[in-house]
């Protein structure tokens, strides 16, 4: 018995070790499972993150924009808010996101705690105040409890608020795709015209903006390398959070983890498919015109990064109580 268990932990540790081999000279990591850390907050942020009553029209959540159902967007060009505003922006997936150097298309928020403020107050999303967004929660009991639970304070603060939603928001990670399980040693995770995109997508060169875990996210990059994109929008990237003008259409380079449930695609939402995407990629950074057989594997290949989508039980929400403020949907 004792030898055999032993026998079969050294074989793990051989797998671990053959395996950790197969993809240390690979520019994609995969993606590890998990860990939360404060199960209470954890638990505590999935609600607030379902909870419509964040928003001074008691109807958008941010569900609404990212739904966990659908690759953590809304799969619309530029989000929706309150009074079916039109946003600027195409909403990114929240799948992955802890993984980013910064939050927002152009890096203004630092963290996801620091992010998650901003939809709350932003007029054109969720359009209340934290002070009010504070005084729904604090009227609710069962609210009350939770937090009380989890931070041991009688009173809510936005921090708290923002601290949970990132907690919840840390857990939104997605292992296992097909090709995570092919760096890790399965050869079959991924059939042949897939590992042929995966060739081109390394040696044209998309992997070095693409690469790391989250297979982007890592840097922030000129959009219109070789040739200018073309947009209606008026987003200008990180000029608006440095002021330079050599930082006019530089985003963050977005994570290409599920990039097959996350469209529309770029800043602007312009671009429908991915096969238009990674056209344009090949035009505007690399100055390459793929064929469309290779357009077709690079496409196969995206679609590999496909992980496992958040599994949960949708959280229940406390009702309201005759105290709480009520929602403004029309104003
Ligand atoms: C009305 C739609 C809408 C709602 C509601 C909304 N978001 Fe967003 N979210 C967006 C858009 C659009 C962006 C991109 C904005 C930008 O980059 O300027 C974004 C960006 C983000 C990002 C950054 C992702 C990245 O890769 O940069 C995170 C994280 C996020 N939202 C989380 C949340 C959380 C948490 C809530 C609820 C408190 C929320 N959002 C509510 C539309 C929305
Ligand atoms: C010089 C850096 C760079 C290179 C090289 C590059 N990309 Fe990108 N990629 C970006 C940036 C920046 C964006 C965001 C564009 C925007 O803001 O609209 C992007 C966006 C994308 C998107 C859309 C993601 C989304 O969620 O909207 C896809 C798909 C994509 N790239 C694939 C590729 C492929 C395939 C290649 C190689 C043919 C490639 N990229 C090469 C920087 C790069």
């Amino acid at each position: 018995m004792i030898l055999k268990t032993l026998f079969t932990a050294l074989l793990s540790c051989n797998l671990f070790f053959f395996s950790s081999v197969s993809f240390a000279e690979e520019p994609i990591k995969p993606i590890k499972a998990a860990v939360p850390k404060d199960k209470g907050m954890v638990e505590l942020g999935k609600m607030l993150f379902f909870d419509p009553r964040l928003s001074k029209s008691g109807f958008i959540s941010c569900n609404s924009c990212h739904n966990l159902s659908m690759g953590g967007t809304d799969n619309i060009k530029t989000s929706i808010g309150h009074k079916w505003q039109q946003g600027p922006i195409n909403a990114p997936t929240v799948l992955n996101s802890s993984m980013n150097l910064a939050q927002f298309w152009d890096g203004r928020a630092k963290g996801l705690k620091e992010q998650a403020g901003g939809p709350i107050a932003n007029p054109g999303e969720m359009a209340f105040t934290h002070k009010l967004a504070v005084d729904v929660l604090h009227s609710i009991p069962q609210y009350r409890g939770r937090f009380k639970q989890v931070f041991g304070a009688e009173n809510i603060s936005i921090d708290m608020v923002t601290d949970a939603i990132a907690a919840f928001e840390e857990t939104l990670v997605t292992p296992d795709s097909r090709f995570d399980k092919w760096l890790k040693g399965d050869k079959e995770a991924i059939d042949q015209a897939e590992l042929e995109g995966y060739k081109l997508f390394k040696e044209s060169g998309c992997a070095s903006c693409h690469h790391g875990t989250a297979v982007g996210g890592a840097s922030f990059q000129k959009l219109g390398v070789l040739a200018p994109y073309k947009t209606t929008s008026k987003a200008e990237g990180r000029k608006e959070v440095t002021g330079k003008n050599t930082d006019r259409f530089v985003f963050k380079v977005p994570t290409l983890r599920n990039i097959e449930l996350t469209y529309p695609y770029f800043h602007d939402g312009a671009v429908a498919t991915l096969e238009e995407a990674v056209n344009k990629m090949g035009q505007l950074q690399l100055g390459i015109d793929f064929s469309t057989e290779e357009n077709a594997k690079i496409v196969a290949f995206l679609k590999t990064l496909t992980g496992k989508q958040p599994d949960f039980k949708l959280p229940a929400l406390p009702p309201s109580v005759n105290e709480t403020p009520r929602p403004v949907p029309f104003d």
